[in-house]
Parts: structure tokens; sequence; C-alpha cells
């Protein structure tokens, strides 16, 4: 019996993603491995978005050489965004590595290891080719949590931002149908999950033909038993007044939005291929906070993208200003070969983008200290996902509706997967503190 481990690198969806590609080996006889120490296969599932994630990936596979010095046969299969990139010239950069797989061709995996095992792969059968139909529907992922499943939705995308290599990657949008997905969150909410996370590139873009992302995250959200819905992410260019009220009506999905700006200023929007604008934006959030309660907003930023001037980065510093996000992803732009953005000259020097991405993060974490200040002494519901890693053994975690990190003091032997209310004692960077209310009085 062959066992295997996976390690994965990049967004939640190949976080999923690995777990697809498990329950495909869990089928055909192999078995998850301890640890890497002892698995006769390892796999690498990989992200290409920035540069920086694939240099982490080259040194994970430089650092498997031990490996595969000690363990005869051992087979390393590198998957995910950065195969389907490189194809056959990963392997001729790093010969250790046996074969390439890329996302819309998991289900070959067990047919290329039998081939792999008898000699030699035939290349021209695992070209790594674009599969634009490929939902992996009819497959029901082991998750690797016990809290939270996550659920592709769709995959692909066709947005074609002007400096991102996904959709070179993971070929056109394509969406399961609404009563699939709903049949799986059944399945899931049976199987003792009490969160779900709806997964897609661009997931307000959903469409099966009859139902769009707003009535589809109803349906999930009215499935029996489920505690909560999230979702990833949100492109603002489809983001719908009709998915906001229904965000806001539905207690159970949470009131925490990941919506990407990714720059303040319209002329870099329109550099970016962003299809919207600032001020459209900024409408988008007063919407947000009419209709759903207490939202909690996250966004990406990339700084440094070729001609941005000091101004143009200006805007976004006082749109971090005016929105107050509570949380705020900053990347420095990288420059993606293939993509529209790549032909553009770099305007913007490494030590520059350095202090724009530091200028910001610092903006940013007096906001998010000034917001989790504001949360002392209030009641919080949280779902609890098991022992905190910060503090001391008693201390356990759980998330808010707007996914804060709350640490409390576990006296009343709470089970992972409980809806509990704590009173929130201390704010300590980004993490909450509370205290365990036990009896309906002290709510
Ligand atoms: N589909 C999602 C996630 C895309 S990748 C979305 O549209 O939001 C996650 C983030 O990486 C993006 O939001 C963007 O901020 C960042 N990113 C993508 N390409 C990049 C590049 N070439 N350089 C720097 N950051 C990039
Ligand atoms: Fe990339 Fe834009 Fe698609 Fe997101 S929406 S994956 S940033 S092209
Ligand atoms: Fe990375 Fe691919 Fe996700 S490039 S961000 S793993 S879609």
């Amino acid at each position: 019996m062959s066992t295997y481990y996976i390690e994965t690198f990049g967004c939640q969806m190949n976080k999923y993603d690995s777990e697809l590609v498990a329950t495909i080996l869990d089928k055909h006889g192999y078995q998850p491995a301890r640890s890497i120490d002892e698995s006769d296969l390892i796999l690498i599932n990989t992200c290409s978005v920035r540069d920086h994630a694939e240099q982490r990936v080259k040194n994970k596979i430089d650092d498997l050489y031990r490996f595969k010095k000690r363990k005869k046969g051992l087979v390393v299969g590198i998957l995910g965004c950065m195969a389907q990139r490189m194809g056959q010239s990963l392997i001729d950069e790093k010969p250790l590595v046996d074969f390439v797989l890329g996302p819309d061709s998991y289900r070959n995996l067990p047919e290329l290891l039998v081939q792999l095992n008898n000699g030699g792969i035939d290349k021209t059968e695992f070209e790594n080719p674009y599969d634009d139909d490929e939902t992996y529907a009819d497959i029901y992922p082991t998750r690797f949590g016990e809290i939270n499943a996550w659920v592709a939705i769709m995959r692909g995308c066709n947005n074609f931002c002007s400096y991102c290599i996904v959709p070179y990657l993971r070929g056109r949008e394509r969406s399961r149908s609404a009563q699939n997905i709903i049949h799986e969150v059944k399945e899931l909410v049976t199987d003792g999950y009490q969160e779900v996370t709806l997964l897609g590139q661009n997931v307000n873009s959903y469409h099966d033909g009859k139902t769009d992302f707003a009535d589809l995250i109803r349906r999930v959200a009215d499935v029996d038993g489920v505690k909560r819905v999230r979702f990833a992410t949100s492109h603002p260019k489809d983001m719908s007044l009709k998915l906001i009220k229904a965000i806001g009506e539905h207690p159970n999905i949470c009131n925490f939005i990941h919506l990407p700006i990714q720059s303040g200023s319209n002329v870099i929007l329109k550099a970016m291929n962003r299809k919207y604008t600032r001020e459209h934006y900024l409408e988008l959030i007063e919407h947000i906070r009419t209709h759903v309660p207490n939202p909690a907003l996250q966004t990406d930023i990339i700084v440094g993208f070729p001609g941005e001037t000091d101004v143009e980065f200006q805007e976004t510093v006082d749109l971090f200003n005016e929105v107050k996000f509570d949380g705020a992803f900053i990347f420095k732009y990288s420059p993606r070969s293939g993509t529209a953005a790549f032909k553009l000259k770099e305007t913007v020097s490494e030590a520059e983008k350095t202090r724009r991405l530091q200028e910001l993060n610092r903006i940013q974490k007096k906001i998010t200290v000034e917001k989790n200040l504001k949360l002392v002494g209030t009641v919080q519901e949280i779902l609890v996902e098991g022992r905190s890693k910060k503090r001391k053994k008693q201390q356990w975690m759980g998330r808010t509706d707007s996914n804060k990190i709350v640490v409390f003091n576990n006296t009343a032997k709470i089970k992972k997967g409980e809806l509990i209310c704590v009173k929130i004692n201390e704010a300590e960077g980004q993490t909450l503190f509370g205290e365990l209310l036990t009896s309906p009085a002290e709510l």
C-alpha cells in the first residue's frame, strides 16, 4: 500500500484542490502518510501569483533532495498553478521532480502514477491541458478541517486583471450547478461541519444558467443546520445590491466581506483592467454599511504597479483612512510573464515598493487596533475552533461572525464547533481576549 503526503501553497482554492487530490488518491487505494518522512509519494500543490510564491516552492523542492536520497523509489509530483505555468521546464530545472500536473488534470493522477510505476510517463497524455468543463462536481472531498468546509462553486477566471497570471493557469470561468452545490452542503451538515466557505476567483460572477450568486448563497444559508456561510473572493465590478441585501438578511451569512480594491487611484485601476472606479467601490461600501449589520471589510492592495506615482499612491492612503478596513493584504507588484502588465515598464523601485507597503501596513495596523479596542466590553458570539496556539493550556479560540479571532479560557469544557458567547476584555494587536459567559443571566 503506497502512502502520500501533500503540502499546499497559495490560496484557499488550492487548499480545496489538495483535498480533492487526496480524495482521488484515497479512492485508488493510497493512504495518507503520517509524516513526510514516511511517505512514498510527496505532492507539492503550488502557487504562481507572485515571484516570491514561486521562490518559496523552489526552496521547498530543494529541501526534498534529502528525502529522495534516503528513500529509493520516492516519487515527487508538483501540482497546481506553477505546474501549469512551467510544465516540463520545472522538471528540467529541478530534476528530482518526477511529474507536474495542473489544476484541471487531477483525475489523471492515478493513471499517471501507474505509468510511472511501469517505467515512464507517456508525456503526450499528460500535457497539462486546460479543461474548461472540469469542475470536479462529482467528487465529495474528504476535508482536512473539522469545522469549516471549503466548497468550490466555480473554477477559473475570465477577468484578466492586467497584472494577474491566474486566468492563464486556471482557464475559463465555469460554475457548478446550484443543485449539485446544495446537495454537497447538505452532506457536509450530515458529516458534522458547522461552517461552509463558498470559493471562486470571483464568486460574484457565479451563474449556472438559472441561479446567480445572491440566490445561491440564500439557498446555502437556508440549508438546515448550516451555522455559518462564508465566501471568497468578491470582485467589486460584479457585487450586486441584491447580494448585499442577501448577506444582510441572513443572520448565518457572515458579515465579513473580502473586497479587494487593489488601488485607490482610477488611473491605476484602469491600467489594471479592474473595470470599476474608486467612486463605485466607495458606493458599494456605503451599500454594505447600510444593509449589513456591523460589517467587517477586508481588502487586497498592490503597491508599485507600473506607472503608480506618489500622487496615485496617496489616493490609496486616503482611501484607507476613509474606509477604515478591518484588515488588508498588501502586496508589492510582481511582474508575471504573459500578462498584459508584463509589457509595461516598471517605474517604481523595489525600495519604493517596500516603503509604500510599509506605510500602508502601518496605517492599517493602527486602524485594526483602534477597531479591536472598540470591541472591548462587548459580547460576541464565536464559533469555537479548538485550542489556541497563542497562550496557556486552557486557552481555546474561536472566530466572530466578522472573522476576528477571540481567545478565551475554556473553563466549561466547551467543544469544537459550538457557538458560544464571550465578553471581550482585552484586545492585543489582531487578537481579542474574552471571557466565557456561561449562564444566560450574564448575557
Ligand atoms: N481571485 C482573487 C484572488 C487573486 S490572487 C481576487 O480576484 O481577488 C490574490 C491577490 O494577489 C490579488 O487580490 C492581488 O492583490 C494579488 N496579486 C495578484 N497578482 C499579483 C501580482 N502580479 N503582483 C502582486 N500581487 C498580485
Ligand atoms: Fe486575478 Fe483578477 Fe481573476 Fe482575481 S479577478 S484571479 S485578480 S484576474
Ligand atoms: Fe496562487 Fe493559483 Fe491560487 S496562482 S493564488 S494558487 S489560483
